[in-house]
């Protein structure tokens, strides 16, 4: 017979800090131990469920003290959904979490000098700031404990966010406050319709049912997209749900949908169905406008992008005869920010579709100066691309979570324009790749921002200079 493992639980631990990708972090005999959905000055009692060497992670199974840093969580979904794990503390410690954050990841991954890292910048809005929110549909709707014990028939079919560490659970959202009305309404409507008229609900295990995914994403001058993916093409109740909603929100301007057959739920190589309005939204910027289709990707906080647009574009300091690569460019919204500020600006990117989008933002823009090009970065940028389009004066970069491949480092240190302005969601790979420059570049300022409320992910930008 198998051995159970004896289960650990360690009492009283005062929760000190909170540390990289969010954890919170507490010791026992000086062993590092992470404390899920912990706060720093908590005293808890911790179920190990993890034991490594170095450190041990656990949940918490009582409180013996809260922090005075606890606030109450505005949403009813906080704990269960897994998009706002910090509601529970202060907008200010939040941000002082994510200053250190950025400051530690400097000194303990570069180890490079540093100057002052600037205060971070938080956002205006802490809810309702985003343009854009997916929910999925699920036959498999999270159930709390109360509902299992009282509802003897429930009905299982949920639209709403994914449970962390569940794939095939959502926890069923009435009222989420990411974003601006009409989302909870239009949500809360496909749901209604879609109880009222029998439609199926997604079963991820099985692979059936019509309902999969609703994509709502909105501008601030009150453009609304909404796009339905279903799996089944059942046209009759397709069309039937599409129609409500049309004549229900006369203010959605895009009303489309997609029918996805495949195992995953993205839509890069599907056909988008515009059944009423326009393909595509348009956000405005400073004095640009950008054209945002269904597959376009554009930061979800338009507001704070343009704070860390605006740090970058500082930073940079461009003048008229500086040629710029922006780097890790996606739609080019980067690129068509500076370009009244430089010579020419070259944008690379991977997604194909993103490089179409860019060259389209430039156009709508009566951009000429930029060009763009599609490609593993480690693999358009060398020595033959270089040749043919001149080498920059400024480099700003912009890479995904993993950072930079060593190659495009070295790249950029065989280039070696007179700046290089590295902005970043993820401070521990920046501080990597930062390190790798050192010898040749000197980090000379660095300015956090904060584009996700109650959540632990934060932006940083830093400007790094060639040493003289
Ligand atoms: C953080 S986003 C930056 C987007 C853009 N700068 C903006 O602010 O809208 C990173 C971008 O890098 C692209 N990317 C990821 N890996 C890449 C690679 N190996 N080569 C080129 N681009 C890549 C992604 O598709 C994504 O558009």
């Amino acid at each position: 017979m198998a051995r159970r493992k004896k289960q650990i639980r360690l009492d009283n631990l005062k929760v000190e800090a909170v540390v990289a990708e969010g954890k919170s972090l507490a010791r026992h005999d000086g062993q590092v131990v992470f404390v899920k959905g912990a706060v720093p000055g908590d005293v808890v009692d911790v179920n190990i469920t993890k034991k490594r060497k170095a450190f041990m992670e656990g949940t918490p199974i009582q409180f013996h003290q809260y922090s005075d840093l606890r606030v109450d969580a505005v949403c009813d979904y906080f704990g269960t959904c897994g998009g706002c794990k910090w509601q529970h503390m202060g907008y200010h410690s939040q941000l002082e979490f994510k200053q250190q954050q950025v400051q530690d990841s400097l000194e303990r991954i570069a180890k490079v000098e540093l100057p002052a890292v600037a205060q971070i910048v938080g956002s205006e809005k802490t809810l309702r700031y985003r343009n854009k929110l997916e929910f999925t549909f699920s036959n498999r709707k999270w159930l709390t404990k109360e509902q299992i014990e009282t509802e003897a028939d429930i009905n299982r079919n949920g639209l709403g966010f994914h449970i962390p560490g569940l794939f095939d659970k959502v926890v069923d959202v009435d009222t989420c406050h990411l974003m601006e009305e009409p989302t909870n309404a239009v949500k809360n409507a496909v749901r209604a319709y879609a109880l009222d008229y029998g439609l199926t609900f997604f079963d991820i295990r099985e692979q059936h049912g019509l309902l999969r995914n609703l994509m709502i994403r909105m501008t601030d001058h009150g453009d609304v997209m909404v796009l339905l993916q279903f799996f089944e093409p059942d046209m009759e109740a397709i069309e039937g749900l599409m129609s409500h909603l049309q004549e229900k929100f006369p203010e959605i301007t895009s009303l489309l949908y997609v029918i996805n057959q495949k195992k995953n739920d993205t839509i890069f190589d599907q056909e988008i169905v515009v059944f009423a309005g326009k393909d595509h939204i348009i956000e405005t910027m400073g004095d640009l406008q950008f054209k945002i289709g269904a597959k376009s990707f554009y930061q979800t906080n338009s507001a704070q992008a343009k704070v860390l647009y605006d740090h970058t574009l500082d930073f940079a300091d461009l003048s008229q005869d500086d040629l710029v690569y922006d780097l890790y460019t996606g739609t080019g919204t980067i690129a068509n920010y500076c370009a009244n500020q430089a010579k020419k600006v070259i944008g690379i990117e991977y997604v194909e579709d993103a490089i179409k989008d860019a060259f389209v933002n430039s156009e709508v823009n009566g951009i000429t100066n930029t060009d763009f090009f599609a490609g593993d970065m480690k693999d358009v940028l060398n020595d033959a691309f270089v040749a043919k389009h001149g080498a920059p004066d400024v480099i700003i970069t912009d890479p995904p979570r993993a950072g930079m491949h060593e190659n495009v480092v070295d790249m950029i240190l065989r280039l070696s324009p007179k700046k290089v302005v590295y902005v970043s969601c993820n401070p521990a790979t920046q501080a990597r790749d930062i390190a790798l420059m050192d010898g040749q570049y000197q980090v000379t300022k660095v300015q956090p921002v904060d584009m996700f409320p109650h959540t632990h992910h934060v932006e940083n930008i830093v400007l790094l200079e060639l040493r003289g």
